[in-house]
């Protein structure tokens, strides 16, 4: 009996210029173009196992170890949906000897090894591992671009978790959400020296989804229709620019810009959404005093903070600095004896920092 099973995993991705509302929720079309880093390496990774047989009564999915449903309609759903029909349409209806996989219902099964729901991306690491195993399970001959529209309609940022370096996700405009896909900007190696600090300030669920959030920033946020038509069009060209000339000063101050007024566009919603928390914003008074040393020394700005809908910061830093930021923040935020064991140190507040050397 052959077995028809396969598995992926993708990275999380980190944005420095934020998603953060949709013109379709249905397509998830956003209101905005956006970029980010995905991160290379194994710490924040979903790594998805999916199997095809003709005796699953119906498509399931554990998340975690946990039965998720799938409802119909749903984003799990349409995200099923659409990978059988490629299926169908790339391999099946092209070839009468494939067998008919897309006919069979699928059961998988997912796992993050980092928190779920808690500011991290997961959502966008976990559909893109979701839409990657069954590619691989339907030997799909498709290509990122392809396999991100249809991760993008399991969450929006999942559609950038397909491809590695510096990433733009493209609006588009075609209301059928033809072009709003994610391209590569730039691979890693154009700019290795560019690295990721993690730091976990929280584990917990966030009280708001980033679903449910944005959607309400759509709905009663006037600072948004400014940043969705005045700033982030002008903001996607710079940072851009300052990837492809490694120019780290504009890349940082464009970055931390852009956390600051996605941050103050959840404030401006109604009722007011809060990401941060005290830790988060001591954090940023960090980060903000260090890159003011170094411009006084004449050495420019060495950090980026960034923040996604948590409290946990993801720090952006040249090599030469990561060493120093990681004790930095050891230092100013010490670690409390047994409250985590971490092979990168710890620090008080409830958090522990993850640092990608
Ligand atoms: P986050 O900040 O972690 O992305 P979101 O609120 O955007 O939080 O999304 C969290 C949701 O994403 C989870 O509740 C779950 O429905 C979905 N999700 C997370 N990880 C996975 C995964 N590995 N596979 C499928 N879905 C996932
Ligand atoms: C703050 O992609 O999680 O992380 O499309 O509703 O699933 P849905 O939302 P999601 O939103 C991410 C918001 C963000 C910014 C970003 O990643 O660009
Ligand atoms: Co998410």
């Amino acid at each position: 009996m052959t077995v028809y099973q396969a598995t992926a995993s993708a990275p999380v991705n980190i944005a420095c210029i934020k998603y953060w509302g949709k013109r379709d929720t249905k397509l998830i079309l956003p209101t905005n173009s956006s970029l980010s880093v995905t991160l290379d390496q194994d710490h924040l990774r979903s790594t998805t196992t999916s199997r095809a047989d003709p005796s699953f009564t119906h498509d399931r999915l554990w998340l975690n170890g946990k039965e998720e449903e799938i409802k119909e309609g749903g984003r799990l759903w349409t995200c099923i949906r659409e990978m059988k029909r490629l299926r169908k349409e790339e391999v099946e209806d092209k070839s009468s000897s494939e067998p008919k996989l897309s006919t069979y219902n699928v059961h998988i099964c997912s796992h993050n090894n980092f928190p779920t729901a808690a500011g991290l991306a997961s959502s966008a690491s976990g559909f893109a591992a979701l839409v990657s195993s069954l590619s691989h399970l339907y030997s799909l001959p498709v290509s990122s671009s392809t396999l991100s529209l249809i991760a993008r309609q399991g969450s929006g940022s999942a559609c950038r978790s397909l491809f590695g370096g510096f990433v733009a996700w493209q609006m588009g405009s075609n209301p059928s959400g033809s072009d709003s896909l994610a391209l590569q900007i730039a691979p890693q190696s154009h700019w290795p020296d560019i690295h990721a600090l993690i730091c976990i300030v929280s584990d917990d669920k966030k009280g708001t989804s980033s679903t449910s959030g944005m959607q309400r920033t759509v709905e009663t946020s006037s600072l948004l229709h400014h940043r969705i038509k005045t700033v982030v069009p002008h903001r996607m060209e710079t940072i851009s620019k300052a990837i492809q000339e490694k120019d780290f000063d504009t890349f940082a101050k464009v970055t931390m810009a852009d956390s600051n007024q996605f941050h103050a566009v959840a404030l401006d919603t109604e009722p007011p959404i809060f990401y941060l928390n005290d830790v988060s914003r001591a954090i940023i008074a960090l980060v903000v005093e260090y890159n003011r040393l170094g411009v006084e020394e004449g050495k420019g700005y060495r950090a980026a903070y960034t923040y996604d809908a948590g409290p946990n910061a993801v720090i952006y830093a040249k090599k030469e600095n990561v060493k120093e930021i990681l004790e930095l923040v050891v230092e100013y935020f010490p670690q409390r004896e047994g409250a985590f064991k971490d092979a990168f140190g710890l620090f008080g507040g409830g958090g522990k920092v993850v640092g990608k050397l």
